[in-house]
């Protein structure tokens, strides 16, 4: 018998429900505490799991209790949010996804991965994987943005960034893809809201990061907390089960959010918490996270017979079997036994550095503002995102610390030695106060330039943060708009850094300003980073991997959208249009500026008749016709012009990158394989129809500015 199986014949059901509990646990100054419990319970093989706990010592200590002093000695699984960095803290993962470089995207979540296993940890609740296409919902920092061919890639990386090769190894832990599935559908961008879309777009737009994860091998999947037509995700048989175990092949650990089972009585769905917890076990749900459901629900619904051991049993091979692949029986010590090399984190902040200048977007340059030239002399630093160290962290800023991070003031001033920065907060972040606009308009004086830090702090993105409004919190507006009419007296340039976890509603902003830096939440390296890019050590390079939409009332907007049967025409008033405002975002997807400027031609498409199993392969001509060397995203998008069932207009296949000095020409190959064409029919199964596919190459989203091939798919 191996050793599940031994384990498995000699646990009472006390033990095997302990296996199927995750607690949260914080560290008191008389030593840990398990909120609502005691360590008695997991001395007792009461609690199997835990969340929450973070330090090396910490969780050796809790540990201990488990392997040496409870009867079976089963390890701790013990898991945290690591969502874009640890300690060192990295854009938050919209930002990182506008790098839109795989390796990137694998590289900060292996070194979140080591900083996580060096503080002891075994298990990190991401990567958060839905796809969001309404930016009042505040989640949508947490994620890949709105394009599901994007979030699979990201899914990938970020799976093999956690995990490495090696899930046993002491600097890996196991990755939970979340918030399976949906969630970012919330009716009308609401937190926790009900999710009701069609059938076709759960399979298309929002499933298919999750299949990625689960085909890179992921460990863990959480469902999401909301419903899906009526069925919360936490008991949706059909979706965990059918889809994922069966159709899928995840035969990983399922998590339930944060008392997710408890809440199907709040759905209505479960009328105790025996009944929900039976829903939740049948469903696959296999580890209860903070309802005590399982523990306290379980015996009884197996006394009404709702659930059988056979089932319990299955749910804890799996959680031993991961406790099993993470080396934890082998060496329950193995992650934090070492301290990290001082060197290493040295690196890791310079990496910080370089991904959060990677995800910076340009929004705005004009008459070439950035960088700023060496002849300035006074800069007025100003706005409540200034010098706000805690802020520059975003959402889930995992084990960092209010202080540490690299600040605006402090980035200007390393990058500016010699120039005499003045700085003035203006006015708080959201509250009323404006006793401090005066000595911000006064700091304009005399001012070669003017920065302008403005934006969202950062817990009004994550979760629980749902917007209406997607506008500068507080007074900011008025402070801005007071800053632009000083600065337009004195003449005097006006870079707007603007720090948000969702593309936020200025065009006013964006309109008056002659620079504007969409920084989003971008970490420990922050100042540094945006200095870098303001002096022009760095030429900014980030892409937006959302549409910014001009009018909130625009949301939800993205570039896959179907065609309508009536395409908005300026003359024909019956067309699918706004009466007051245009259906095109402000910037569109993939949008950002460089202190180059690109010019792209000569696009080839090859073969052109194309047979399921070939690769299509593009090759376009880039020139960089701008005066500064800079790095352009290049991407490949399709658009199926007649098929059984309307295709998005765009759909995104391919992109890749290219550096260039002022003047140079380079080619860009981009490739992927024809059965990628494939869509769902009629009868949503996947079918490739033959017939033209347009290819579209080019800068960003937007149709008019990319160049287009056919080919013809082929029998
Ligand atoms: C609730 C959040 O929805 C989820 O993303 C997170 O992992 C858990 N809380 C644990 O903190």
């Amino acid at each position: 018998m191996n050793r599940i199986e031994r384990l498995l014949s000699s646990m009472t059901l006390s033990e095997k429900l302990g296996q199927l509990t995750m607690t949260a646990c914080g560290h008191a100054v008389t030593g840990p505490t398990i909120a609502g419990d005691s360590t008695a319970a997991i001395k007792s093989g009461a609690i199997g799991n835990l969340l929450n706990l973070v330090g090396a010592q910490d969780v050796r200590d809790m540990q201990k209790l488990a392997v040496e002093e409870s009867r079976l000695g089963i390890p701790l699984l013990i898991g945290y949010d690591v969502i874009h960095g640890h300690r060192t803290v990295f854009p938050v993962p919209l930002a990182e996804a506008g790098l839109f470089d795989p390796a990137t995207w694998t590289l900060t979540a292996r070194e979140a991965a080591k900083e996580a296993a060096a503080d002891g940890l075994a298990l990190t609740f991401a990567p958060m994987l839905d796809v969001a296409r309404d930016p009042r919902w505040g989640r949508i920092a947490e994620g890949p943005g709105e394009d599901p061919w994007l979030g699979m890639r990201i899914a990938a990386a970020k799976v093999r960034g956690f995990q490495g090769d090696d899930l046993s190894a002491a600097d890996a832990v196991a990755a939970c893809a979340k918030h399976y599935c949906a969630y970012g559908a919330v009716m009308a961008g609401r937190e926790y809201a009900s999710v009701d879309i069609s059938e076709r777009t759960v399979l298309e737009v929002h499933m298919p990061p999750f299949a990625s994860a689960v085909h890179a091998g992921v460990a863990c999947i959480m469902p999401a907390f909301t419903d899906l037509a009526g069925v919360p995700m936490t008991a949706n048989a059909a979706m965990l089960r059918d889809w994922l175990r069966d159709k899928l092949g995840f035969d990983g650990v399922i998590i339930s959010d944060y008392n997710a089972i408890a809440e199907l009585i709040h759905h209505g769905v479960a009328a105790d918490k025996a009944a929900a917890a039976a829903l939740a076990l049948q469903a696959g749900v296999d580890i209860d996270m903070m309802a005590d459901a399982y523990r306290n629900g379980l015996p009884i619904a197996l006394q009404r017979g709702l659930v059988t051991i056979g089932q319990i049993d299955t749910s804890v091979r799996r959680v031993l079997k991961l406790k099993e692949n993470l080396g934890l029986f082998e060496d329950p010590y193995r992650r934090g036994a070492r301290a990290e090399d001082p060197a290493e984190l040295l690196k890791r902040r310079e990496l910080a550095r370089e991904v959060a200048v990677r995800s910076i977007v340009m929004l705005k340059n004009t008459a070439s503002t950035l960088p700023l030239s060496a002849s300035v002399k006074r800069l007025a630093l100003l706005g409540p995102l200034a010098d706000a160290s805690p802020e520059m962290r975003g959402p889930w800023w995992g084990a960092a610390g209010e202080t540490g991070q690299i600040t605006v003031l402090e980035g200007l001033r390393d990058a500016f030695p010699a120039v005499e920065i003045t700085h003035a907060q203006g006015v708080p972040i959201a509250a009323d106060d404006v006793s401090g606009m005066s000595a911000a308009l006064q700091a304009c004086e005399g001012a070669d330039a003017i920065v302008l830090c403005a934006g969202e702090a950062a817990t009004m993105s994550g979760e629980a943060a749902s917007r209406a409004h997607l506008g500068l919190p507080g007074v900011q507006r008025s402070f801005c708009e007071l800053v632009f009419a000083r600065a337009r007296q004195l003449n005097t340039p006006v870079i707007v850094v603007l720090f948000s976890g969702r593309p936020l509603v200025v065009p006013w902003l964006i309109e008056a300003a002659d620079a504007v830096l969409a920084a989003w939440f971008p970490g420990s390296e922050a100042g540094h980073a945006i200095a870098d890019l303001i002096v022009g050590r760095a030429s900014p390079s980030g892409r937006t991997p959302v549409s910014w939409p001009r009018a909130a009332g625009q949301v939800p907007i993205f570039f896959g959208e179907r065609p309508s049967g009536r395409p908005a025409a300026a003359s024909d008033h019956f067309t699918s249009k706004y009466l007051d405002v245009a259906n095109d975002p402000l910037f569109p997807f993939g949008f950002g500026l460089t202190y180059g400027k690109f010019e792209f031609g000569n696009l080839r498409v090859s073969p052109h008749a194309v047979r399921e199993s070939q690769m299509i392969e593009a090759l376009i001509d880039v020139t960089n016709v701008g005066a500064g060397e800079a790095e352009e995203t290049v991407f490949l998008f399709t658009h199926d012009v007649l098929a059984s069932v309307a295709r998005p207009l765009l759909e995104l296949k391919a992109f890749a990158k290219i550096k260039l000095a002022p003047g140079a020409r380079g080619t860009v190959t981009l490739s992927f394989a024809a059965a990628e064409l494939r869509f769902l029919g009629l009868s949503l199964q996947p079918v490739f129809e033959f017939g033209e596919i347009e290819i579209l190459v080019g800068p960003c989203a937007d149709r008019a500015k990319l160049l287009r091939a056919v080919v013809q798919l082929t029998p």
